[in-house]
């Protein structure tokens, strides 16, 4: 009896070992040259500093200029500097998701783009869409591969060219937003380290308050559709905010409590930048401390699929193996999650 039990415990605990997680073994971030900072943004809209400052955090964002660069230029940019840094083979790519709500094109997808242009021939790619989750859906969705055994280096890009879709004559939304790139590599761990768990959540009722109105097949380009700018970012601000603060916060809150995290074990959030306030109500119903916080929404703004790598790439080297991560974000759809992760070097 004693010995079948022992044998029991040692199954489990040679199980526990073995686990399979997917852990961020690199990370590399893009952001283009061209700085917009508030007061150009004063010159163009009815706005000013303090007002942007006070309200967002923003200070500047990063816009891709110049013929022909769409999302792809930047997630090609991250990946490419990401592969040389860890002289890893393109070839060894088993996939490449790559998470943005401004791609290219309708389609192919940017992930088969960029794939393409990294040289990653051996790998199979797609685009994942979910707005301003769309880096943490995607980098749940590539664990679950890695879990399974089946695959062993993918590459996640979260990668957006808001500009593309942005009215530079809406104040209420061209402070916000900016262009980005960042790209994880993920690969298999078993010392433990790695995604540990995850939360995410879509609403589509949230979908009238934070969506663009024409391009898609429910209302094709049309000439009426340009003339009444309907190809830009509509945002209900206040609406988004409200429920950006209740579901973001709720999320990471929710992971907390699921692994048994305190504010002491947790060694830093990294949510996504849409608004500093945002953010701040998020660490609050953590318990957490604002050392703790990690924010660069005053030098990026919001790029979307691109603020959680470019957050963590700003930030690497203050993180230490074992490190207990939390990530969280909010965005259209609505979508939202957080995940918890264990930092791998
Ligand atoms: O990442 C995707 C998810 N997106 C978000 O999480 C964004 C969530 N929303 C927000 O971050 C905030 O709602 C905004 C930053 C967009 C707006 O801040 P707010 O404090 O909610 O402002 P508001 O929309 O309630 O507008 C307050 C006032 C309005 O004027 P009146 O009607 O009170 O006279 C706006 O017209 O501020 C005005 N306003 C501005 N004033 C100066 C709006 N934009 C500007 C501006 N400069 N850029």
């Amino acid at each position: 009896m004693y010995f079948k039990f022992l044998s029991k415990l040692e199954f489990f605990l040679l199980n526990m070992e073995k686990k399979i997680r997917a852990a961020i073994t690199a990370i590399q971030g893009y952001v283009p040259d061209y700085i917009l900072t508030n007061a150009e943004l004063e010159r163009m809209v009815d706005t000013t500093d303090e007002w942007i400052v006070s309200r967002t955090g923003i200070k500047e964002r990063r816009l891709l200029k110049g013929e022909n660069m769409g999302t792809s230029f930047m997630g090609i940019k991250a990946a490419q500097q990401l592969l040389e840094k860890t002289s890893t083979d393109p070839l060894e790519i088993d996939l490449l998701i790559c998470a943005t709500v401004t791609p290219d094109f309708v389609f192919p997808a940017t992930a088969n783009l960029i794939a393409h242009a990294i040289g990653a021939n051996n790998a199979f790619n797609y685009d994942l869409q979910a707005a301003c989750s769309g880096f943490l859906y995607a980098l749940v969705t590539a664990s679950q591969f890695i879990e399974t055994g089946k695959y062993k280096k993918i590459l996640v890009v979260g990668a957006d060219k808001m500009s593309s879709i942005i009215d530079y004559t809406d104040r209420s939304t061209c402070i916000i937003f900016g262009d980005g790139a960042g790209a994880i590599l993920l690969e298999p761990n078993t010392e433990g380290n790695g995604v540990i768990d995850s939360v995410l959540r879509s609403d589509g009722a949230g979908q009238e308050h934070l969506y663009m109105k024409a391009g898609g097949s429910r209302k094709p380009p049309s000439i009426e559709s340009i003339a009444n700018k309907e190809h830009f970012v509509t945002q209900d601000g206040a609406a988004v905010y409200k429920s950006a603060v209740k579901y973001m916060s709720e999320a990471a809150a929710e992971i907390m409590q699921r692994n048994n995290l305190s504010a002491d074990d947790v060694a830093y959030l990294v949510p996504h930048q849409a608004n500093k306030r945002i953010i701040e109500a998020t660490a609050n119903r953590m318990g957490i401390g604002a050392d703790k916080v990690l924010i660069n929404i005053q030098r990026y703004g919001n790029t979307t699929s691109g603020t959680i790598p470019l957050c963590m790439w700003d930030n690497e080297a203050k993180f230490k193996k074992g490190d207990n991560l939390v990530l969280a974000a909010f965005g259209g759809g609505f979508t939202w999650g957080s995940v918890f992760l264990k930092w791998a070097y």
